[in-house]
């Protein structure tokens, strides 16, 4: 009787996943419906993300931890791209991170991220391939966790943008799904073009990782995680 009902909720856990997952990524899905299923998502996002095994914040602060010691870490400027609710903040603050910015278009995720005021500034755009509002070589940091989907999320142009707003010397680490980066034809050329920008001077990959983590339901899925030093 109890394992029936840990069935029933583990099957429903899944539904309401594959529900969300299709309304911000479905197949044909536009930029404003991803949003808008965003604004819908935005004040149960943290607690579906527990529920999902969205840890990708986790690692994104375990490469951070690796990339800078304890005393140096109040002085580091971070852009969390696609910041969403704040969990990549929320998870650098507690290794002694504490200037982070979020760039996130929607004001919904973003404003839960503001009940805890886990960024000093806000910038409610997009990352595209052309520059946004934001001055270059601004950052020493450039973090973005689960940024790509299959339909309507960062595109790959948009690593332009990424190197433009680091400092030379700076760094940008990126954790995504790696299922869901293969499964779209948005990202065929996601990595052949990280690797032309490194064969063009522009940055130099000092981490590629790939790695099976637990996702809903039991099942598994593989991530990835990219760590660029810009030049
Ligand atoms: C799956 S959530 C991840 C949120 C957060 N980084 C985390 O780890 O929980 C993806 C976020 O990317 C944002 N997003 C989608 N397209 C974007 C773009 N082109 N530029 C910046 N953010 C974007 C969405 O609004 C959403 O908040």
């Amino acid at each position: 009787m109890v394992y029936g009902k840990f069935v029933c909720w583990i099957k429903m856990a899944e539904k309401d996943f594959q529900l969300w997952m299709e309304a911000i990524s479905g197949p044909g899905a536009s930029i404003q419906e991803s949003q808008k299923a965003y604004g819908k998502w935005a004040r149960t996002y943290e607690q579906d993300a527990e529920k999902y095994r969205f840890n990708n914040h986790i690692k994104v602060a375990e490469i951070l931890q690796d990339l800078f010691q304890e005393n140096q870490r109040d002085k580091i400027r971070i852009l969390d791209i696609g910041a969403g609710t704040g969990l990549v903040a929320k998870e650098l603050k507690k290794y002694g991170f504490r200037h982070i910015d979020a760039l996130e278009p929607s004001e919904a995720m973003a404003d839960e991220a503001r009940k805890f005021n886990l960024y000093e500034n806000y910038f409610l755009e997009f990352i595209t391939g052309s520059p946004s509002s934001i001055s270059a070589n601004t950052y020493d940091v450039l973090t973005g966790g689960g940024i790509y989907a299959k339909e309507a999320h960062v595109p790959c142009e948009a690593v332009h943008e990424m190197i433009r707003l680091v400092k030379p010397g700076g760094f940008v680490v990126l954790v995504a799904n790696l299922d869901l980066i293969r499964a779209s034809k948005n990202y065929t050329d996601l990595e052949p073009l990280m690797e032309k920008l490194e064969m063009e001077g522009k940055w130099k990959r000092v981490l590629r990782e790939t790695w099976i983590a637990r996702s809903v339901e039991n099942k598994t899925i593989e991530r990835i995680a990219w760590c660029f030093n810009v030049l």
